[in-house]
């Protein structure tokens, strides 16, 4: 058990590599406070979690909203007695194209999802967290951050996930005095509905920019965010973890 005695937000629950780790790390002993905006698919997946794997509570929401961030740490604490980590997964592509041709609003809706929620969840975690005496940070971040792959459209998205490894090492300079360790996971390509699943052709097209030819399934990187949120990575902070596939060395 990696994580038992847990208590542990995952935003993104309702789908993909969200819905993994909250099925990963119950199994593994932690409570989990799973967040995401659709209601229905949280519901679900909490009871199946109660029902024999572990304990789950869950609370629908927009990252956006920086009272919806102190709502899942307000969520945590009354449910399993505080935080002592968070997945804070939840993430968009937005729309793909060349920066010169790309709306503002396309730009605004990434950065807000992606990385305006990260400072939201941060700054609403790390207060419950030093109450704890500690706590671990994960955001997911993605290859697209720091190698990028020679994908052609991501500007919006690729500035967004360079910038949550930014955040993840100023947090974590700031921070680990504290015990709070906050890192940046960077999965390569991933099965799930972001990743291009249902659509084989765009599939086949990212599998083959990774060295492995293949996408990685979604519990594969929910295996590398439950090391960073465990005390196995107990001496990582300010890390941008790598999992990849070997994109990133296929470029160096
Ligand atoms: N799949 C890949 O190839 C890949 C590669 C590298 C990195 N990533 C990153 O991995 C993370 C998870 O993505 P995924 O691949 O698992 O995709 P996914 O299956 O589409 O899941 C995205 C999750 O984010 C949630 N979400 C989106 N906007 C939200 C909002 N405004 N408020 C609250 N929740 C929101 C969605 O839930 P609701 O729709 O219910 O709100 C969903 O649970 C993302 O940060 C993504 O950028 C993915």
């Amino acid at each position: 058990m990696e994580l038992e005695n847990k208590s542990i937000i995952i935003t993104g629950a309702s789908s993909g590599i969200g819905k993994a780790a909250a099925l990963l790390f119950a199994a593994e002993g932690a409570d989990v406070v799973l967040g995401a905006r659709r209601s229905s698919e949280l519901e679900t997946l909490a009871a199946t979690i109660n029902q024999g794997i572990g304990r789950a509570v869950y609370l629908a929401g927009d990252v956006r909203d920086e009272s919806y961030a102190s709502a899942l740490v307000d969520l945590a604490t009354t449910s399993f007695g505080g935080l002592d980590g968070a997945f804070n997964n939840a993430g968009i592509v937005g729309e793909m194209g060349p920066v010169a041709d790309m709306g503002l609003d396309n730009w605004n809706a990434v950065i807000s999802v992606n990385l305006t929620a990260a400072f939201l969840a941060a700054k609403a975690q790390i207060p419950a967290m030093r109450a704890r005496g500690g706590g671990s940070i994960v955001f997911t971040s993605s290859f697209v951050g720091f190698s990028n792959g020679g994908l052609p459209g991501m500007g919006a998205y690729a500035a967004s996930k360079a910038g949550q490894i930014g955040l993840a090492q100023s947090l974590a300079s700031d921070h680990a005095a504290e015990g709070i360790r906050v890192n940046a996971l960077l999965p390569g390509g991933t099965v799930t509905p972001a990743g291009g699943e249902g659509n084989p052709g765009v599939m086949e097209y990212v599998a083959k920019l990774h060295p492995m030819k293949r996408l990685a399934g979604a519990k594969e990187i929910a295996q590398a965010a439950l090391f960073l949120l465990s005390d196995r990575s107990s001496f990582m902070t300010g890390s941008p973890m790598i999992a990849d596939g070997g994109m990133s060395v296929r470029l160096s």
